[in-house]
């Protein structure tokens, strides 16, 4: 049985999908099951992966991480996902080497967010939030 809003990954050839509606099948790709990605939130390394949520007036921006990851070619921050408390609403910013690793986010100053993202080589972590 799959989550909704789990993500999984082909150990084969790099597919990376979420779900958006849960069911009972077993998600498969290139004829292997797929790996479950679970949701990392301490970071132990120099470099810093955990999402932080800072908020100013209506904007909530969320850089990844205390310390700016890196951007580059081989290494950096593919996506950037936002998600409402109550897990209604998800946006998601999809980034590129070289550019900034956060993602601005207008909200109602009473919602509360959760942030996700993915590092293309350390996987995906979440907010302590
Ligand atoms: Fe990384």
């Amino acid at each position: 049985m799959t989550e909704k809003m789990s993500i999984y990954k082909c150990n084969i050839c790099g597919n990376i999908i979420e779900v958006i509606h849960e069911g009972k099948g077993e998600l498969v790709c290139c004829g292997a099951p797929m790996e479950k990605l679970t949701e990392k939130t301490e970071d132990m390394a120099f470099e810093k992966h955990v999402p932080v949520i800072s908020f100013e007036g209506e904007t909530k921006t969320i850089r990844v991480g205390s310390i700016p990851h890196p951007m580059e070619g081989k290494h950096y921050i593919t996506f950037i996902e936002a998600i409402s408390k109550d897990g209604r609403y998800i946006t998601r910013k999809y980034l590129h080497p070289g550019e900034e690793p956060k993602m601005d986010i207008k909200v109602n100053g009473a919602d509360e967010l959760s942030a996700r993202e993915y590092c293309n080589l350390h996987g995906l972590w979440k907010s302590k939030s």
